[in-house]
């Protein structure tokens, strides 16, 4: 897709004018009625500015659409609205639009990042022959001076490209994405980007002690991998950066092992490797805008299956921290893997702030809904700073608390610890508090617990998807950090 800024429209192409309806309406009207020869009362009576509201026109030089923005003016109220447009129209598009965002351009990167999630094709594997994209130039149109338009626009761009390649990950059946092939992907994409993974196969992390992650793949017969994956730009200076470690749960796919889910929508449990999506997309995102930070993804990948090989309610395994876990559950695979992972990291890296992201409770679910992600930290500026850039993006976060008083609920008779609390209450709680028996106290980690935002019901799709969410969060969060906040205490 080509994408060009200029001070007037490409001829012979459709011009979108997205409307907000506050009092901006009124000025953005007679513009549009300048351009479209109607009169502005005509306008008025026929367009109010609603949210997704569209209103196409005849004009001298090719059709004008306005399109509602609503009165929220939240970059994700704006992105939905420009995604929902591209998403309904994209069969009939020309080779080219325009869209006129004179007067809203801060709005710019919201616009063009929805316009192009919107085009994104989930039938990727429907044999019959369909309607080809035409669109491959989008051309914004504004007079003003400003060179920041210029970076919302790349910002956009980059974002959507990483925010598709994680829509392809999620969506991935089970049968198309195995815990090496996530290993794969990653390479590719490091290749691309500019940073480098290295893939642990089973004989490593056999070599490696990772009992864990070994013990939740024992039921498949695709073998489990440990993906890490580090960027560093190119400075002169680039060792004293800060090291940000992203680490999340790639399980390919959960039937819940022998402690067996049951059938209704356990298709869904192909997105229990969305937090690995996040972090990879994220990864890929900050190296495409070459952030001067260094980040370190740890992937632990793997199916959860039934077997006579599978781990068994009872079993008592070794993790790679030394620290022995009895498994109660071997649906609560996410905390065992992400035990290894979260101690690989702090262990051979280091990291001066650490974030997991994993699809780990459906008692998250319980407690939030689906409109934000479980937080857990014991460190108060990442929370606060984790939040306010939650709550700027609309991938919102919500603090659940990790006191110490619900400690007791891990402890086992016969391990160091159970993976599971015997009791049916707080159990996004719990598990968190489990991954944090993980991180050697460390200072500056959170656990985000994405299992309520990460595959959504939405106008794009008939049924559940992949909702990227996380690269637009933690990218943002990223670039704080690289304009020199200091993320941790
Ligand atoms: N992958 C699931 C959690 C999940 C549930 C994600 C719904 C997305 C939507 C996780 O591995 C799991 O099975 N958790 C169990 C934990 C229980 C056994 C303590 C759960 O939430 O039921
Ligand atoms: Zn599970
Ligand atoms: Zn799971």
């Amino acid at each position: 897709m080509q994408i060009s800024l200029s001070k007037q429209p490409l001829p012979g192409f459709p011009t979108l004018f997205p409307v907000f309806q506050d009092d901006h309406t009124d000025a953005r009207l007679s513009q549009i009625a300048a351009v479209s020869g109607l009169e502005k009362s005509v306008l008025e009576s026929l367009f109010r500015g609603e949210a997704k509201e569209t209103l196409p026109l005849p004009g001298s030089s090719g059709t004008l659409w306005l399109l509602g923005l609503g009165k929220k003016t939240g970059f994700r109220e704006v992105r939905n609205a420009l995604r929902s447009f591209s998403h309904r129209n994209k069969s009939r598009l020309p080779e080219g639009i325009n869209i006129d965002i004179q007067g809203i351009e801060t709005h710019a990167e919201a616009m063009l990042n929805g316009f192009l999630l919107g085009l994104y094709e989930l039938g990727q594997h429907k044999t019959e022959e369909k309607k080809p994209l035409l669109l491959d130039q989008i051309n914004l149109v504004s007079e003003a001076e400003s060179p920041d338009i210029q970076s919302f626009i790349t910002r956009a761009e980059l974002t959507a490209a990483s925010q598709i390649r994680v829509y392809d990950l999620v969506n991935a059946p089970a049968n198309f994405l195995r815990p090496e092939d996530l290993g794969v992907r990653t390479t590719e994409l490091g290749t691309e980007a500019g940073f480098s993974v290295r893939v642990l196969d089973k004989a490593a992390l056999e070599a490696e002690g990772l009992g864990a992650l070994l013990s939740v793949g024992r039921g498949s017969e695709f073998p489990p991998v440990l993906i890490v994956a580090e960027y560093t730009p190119e400075l002169p200076d680039s060792e004293s950066l800060p090291l940000i470690a992203l680490v999340g749960k790639g399980v390919t796919f959960d039937t819940g092992g022998l402690s067996i889910k049951p059938s209704t929508n356990m298709h869904w449990m192909k997105s229990d490797m969305a937090g690995a999506a996040a972090v990879i997309g994220t990864m890929d995102l900050v190296a495409r805008l070459k952030l001067p930070v260094r980040l370190l993804g740890v992937i632990p990948a793997t199916e959860n299956c039934v077997d006579s090989h599978s781990v068994k309610p009872g079993d008592i395994i070794r993790s790679y921290s030394g620290k022995t876990i009895e498994v109660i559950d071997t649906d609560a695979e996410g905390r065992l893997i992400l035990a290894d992972a979260v101690s690989y990291a702090i262990k051979n890296y280091q990291p001066d702030v650490m974030v997991d992201l994993a699809t780990l409770t459906g008692n998250c679910i319980l407690a939030l809904g689906y409109h934000a992600a479980g937080l857990f930290t014991q460190n108060e500026t990442l929370a606060s700073r984790l939040s306010a850039a939650g709550d700027i993006c609309g991938e919102r976060v919500w603090r659940l608390p990790l006191w110490d008083s619900y400690e007791d609920e891990l402890n086992s008779d016969m391990a160091d610890v159970k993976n599971l609390s015997g009791k049916p209450v707080a159990g996004a709680i719990t598990a968190a508090k489990f991954i944090e028996a993980f991180t050697g106290k460390h200072p500056a980690w959170v656990h985000l617990d994405i299992a309520g935002v990460a595959f959504s019901d939405s106008e794009f799709a008939s049924q559940r998807s992949a909702t990227a969410w996380g690269v637009k969060l933690l990218s943002s969060w990223i670039e704080g950090i690289a304009a020199g906040e200091k993320p941790y205490i």
